[in-house]
């Protein structure tokens, strides 16, 4: 057995597709559990990983992507604190909020759920947070709730003070919130993942499916789908919308929040409470848009199908668009350019353009791993999309990836006698 052996287990068990983090990362991780196990070939540590749980579990933890942070994406949060806020939600029995983070990692996302409802003055007995996650290292972080600076990014932090307690070891997180979250450890792959359990009227699946190949990927949208009340509503990473709405969902027009529901079901208004005067939350934007009323595809177009343009709409000049969006990424109005990428999206499928340009944005706002995530796509989808690899090559080069940003260089050698696929010109 070889190292592709042990790529097909860790995808069979997990559901990790080795080209979404970079072969020579895989190859990395084994290599470190070999030498913690003492084991010089790939046959034998493959043995190893076949017969005992324990070493595939040391596998999956060397190998998972932990990344996450306190208000990650924090439109998500604020348009969650919206609609609490405006009694948009319809519960059933009322006050049974029930919400779902999985991935969870280290716990910063539904620590963060907690803290938006904690702000919108939501007693903790009107509302249940399950968190769940693969890595029982993130998970005993979790449980840990003491966090260090990079829990903490940008300059909104104003909730660091109100929440947490500055101890030796880090932030420590106060108990009303660490109690507020349940923890458990699972496989969104496991069969039957959470059976019987009670239906959630959000789930946030933020920065999971982007590891996974299409197959899996609709796998797991199946099992959100099983999860999610019928009126639910999805919260995903920013890369992951175009995926969910060739699978049928229907992406709410909230800006940044990357919230999508399931088709044929009206958006769960009922009528608005008196108007409260909450604080906004922490982090919390006010620049939420009305709910969508768009109706869903009657047919989910197939992944390689782009969406047709409603024959209503003039064509779009897709690079003008393209580069008005890099025009607005360039004076750092991110979130504006973002929004055209995201009806560019919308209109056009994903494509190896659109995964290119978001790319581009995460990398302008600093995001480099979502960078590089977008890049490979960008590659998966156009093999000689000569200027994702290029700047896929740079990042790579620059976390130190020396051997990946080589095979892409090299790559960029040989199609330079050809015309490269030219899609990103008008990025510029
Ligand atoms: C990048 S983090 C995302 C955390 C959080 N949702 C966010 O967006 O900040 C990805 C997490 O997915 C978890 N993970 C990977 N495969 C999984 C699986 N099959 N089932 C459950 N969790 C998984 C990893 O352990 C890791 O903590």
């Amino acid at each position: 057995m070889s190292l592709p052996a042990l790529e097909q287990m860790l995808k069979d068990r997990m559901g990790l597709d080795a080209a979404s983090i970079g072969r020579s990362s895989v190859e990395r991780a084994v290599k470190e559990r070999m030498a913690a196990c003492a084991i010089r070939s790939f046959e034998a540590y493959s043995q190893r990983v076949h017969h005992s749980h324990s070493e595939m579990q040391e596998l999956i933890e060397a190998i998972v992507v932990p990344e996450t942070w306190f208000f990650r994406d924090r439109e998500a949060f604020s348009a969650l604190a919206k609609r609490v806020e405006n009694n948009e939600l319809r519960l059933s029995p009322p006050g049974s909020l029930r919400i779902l983070s999985v991935p969870c990692s280290s716990g910063e996302e539904p620590y963060t759920i907690a803290m938006t409802l904690q702000e919108c003055g939501l007693p903790s007995t009107c509302y249940r947070i399950d968190a769940v996650d693969i890595s029982s290292r993130a998970l005993a972080q979790a449980a840990m709730a003491v966090y260090g600076s990079n829990a903490f990014r940008g300059t909104e932090l104003d909730f660091r003070e109100t929440y947490f307690s500055r101890t030796t070891a880090g932030w420590r997180l106060n108990d009303t919130v660490r109690a507020s979250v349940h923890f458990q450890q699972n496989n969104i792959l496991a069969p039957g993942f959470m059976p019987g359990e009670a239906l959630y009227d959000i789930v946030f699946c933020r920065n999971l499916l982007i590891y996974f190949d299409r197959p899996t990927q609709e796998r797991v949208v199946m099992t959100l789908r099983r999860l999610l009340k019928p009126q639910g509503i999805l919260f995903v990473g920013s890369s992951e919308t175009g995926l969910l709405i060739t699978l049928g969902f229907v992406l709410e027009k909230i800006p940044q929040a990357y919230a999508l529901r399931l088709p044929g079901e009206p958006a769960s208004v009922s009528p608005r409470a008196p108007e409260r005067h909450k604080p906004v939350p922490p982090g919390a934007s006010k620049k939420v848009m009305p709910v969508s009323r768009a109706q869903p595809a009657a047919v989910p177009p197939r992944p390689s199908e782009k969406k047709p343009i409603p024959p209503s709409l003039p064509p779009s000049p897709k690079h003008d668009r393209i580069a008005e969006a890099m025009r607005l990424a360039d004076q750092g109005r991110l979130h504006e350019a973002t929004d055209i990428c995201e009806s560019y999206v919308q209109e056009h499928g994903v494509s190896a353009q659109s995964c290119h340009l978001m790319g581009l944005l995460s990398k302008t706002a600093g995001r480099e791993h979502e960078a590089i995530a977008y890049f490979r796509k960008a590659l998966y989808l156009d093999s000689q999309h000569s200027e994702a690899m290029s700047h896929l090559a740079l990042l790579l080069e620059k976390q130190g990836d020396d051997a990946g940003a080589k095979v892409l260089r090299n790559r960029l050698r040989r199609l330079s006698g050809t015309s490269a696929s030219g899609q990103g010109d008008a990025c510029r």
